[in-house]
């Protein structure tokens, strides 16, 4: 397998605060790989790291063969990542359809009609609000316009954080069952981040556990399922 996407020794800073600690990270084409950790660990910081903002500023991001490390964001989402960021950050007052067009900014319409279809056929739910205000809808209705308005540029890559946060259970399985869905359907590569672990880990290929800035153990999904410390630090009353 080829890899996407490869960190290796990445640091970021928030001033005199180091966030990241040396992460050496891959995503192979086609895979679900999931990033868990607690609170704080860093891995909204992971996440925006690899678009650029905070940059890196030890160690290198390559992505499809080529060092990202330096580019520009807007360069490097050009290349064909998307990001659904934590808490969602839809458009509150723009309705279900514009925020979706807001995402196929610089595509021609009709092809960002296509995607709409294909966005539809995912969620339904979203195709029956399409004229309703992103505020006024649901949480899960909320991930859903998210995850939506990344796929509207087509990306090889998609960059999803904290899609369950706050969802109540039933929403989170349709959540994941409709990434796993594009994953398989379209061989769409994701990478999860997550703090509901058993969820995310029974989803993905792959996982890594990140904790203070640091990756502390890697394996397939199953693999890191079964391992006593993440059931005892992760797991436990989580299911
Ligand atoms: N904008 C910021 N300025 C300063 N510190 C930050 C900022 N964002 C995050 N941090 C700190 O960086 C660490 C990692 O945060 P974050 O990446 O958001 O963690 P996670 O997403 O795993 O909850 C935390 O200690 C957090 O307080
Ligand atoms: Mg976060």
């Amino acid at each position: 397998m080829t890899a996407l996407l490869r960190l290796h020794g990445v640091t970021a800073f928030y001033g005199a605060i180091q966030a990241l600690k040396g992460v050496d990270l891959e995503v192979n084409q086609g895979e679900i790989v999931t990033l868990i950790g607690s609170n704080g660990a860093g891995k909204s910081t992971l996440m925006m790291t690899i678009c650029g903002n905070p940059r890196a500023r030890s160690g290198e991001i390559h992505y499809d063969g080529s060092d990202i490390t330096q580019l520009p964001t807007f360069e490097i989402m050009r290349r064909g990542l998307a990001q659904s960021p934590e808490g969602r950050r839809i458009f509150p007052r723009m309705s279900v359809h514009e925020n979706l067009l807001m995402g196929a900014y610089g595509r021609a319409p009709g092809e960002a009609a296509e995607d709409m279809e294909r966005i539809f056929a995912l969620f339904p739910r979203l195709k029956e609000r399409l004229a309703q205000r992103g505020g006024t809808l649901s949480g899960g209705e909320q991930q859903m316009l998210a995850i939506g308005r990344a796929l509207m540029s087509r990306p090889r890559l998609l960059l999803l954080d904290e899609p369950s946060l706050g969802l109540a259970p039933l929403v989170v399985r349709q959540i994941f069952g409709a990434i796993r869905e594009l994953n398989r359907a379209t061989g769409l590569t994701v990478l999860l981040v997550e703090q509901n672990a058993f969820q995310a880990l029974r989803l993905a290929h792959r996982g890594y556990v990140l904790v203070n800035g640091a990756i502390t153990m890697a394996g397939t999904g199953p693999a890191l399922l079964a391992r006593p410390e993440i059931r005892a630090a992760y797991l436990e009353g989580a299911h």
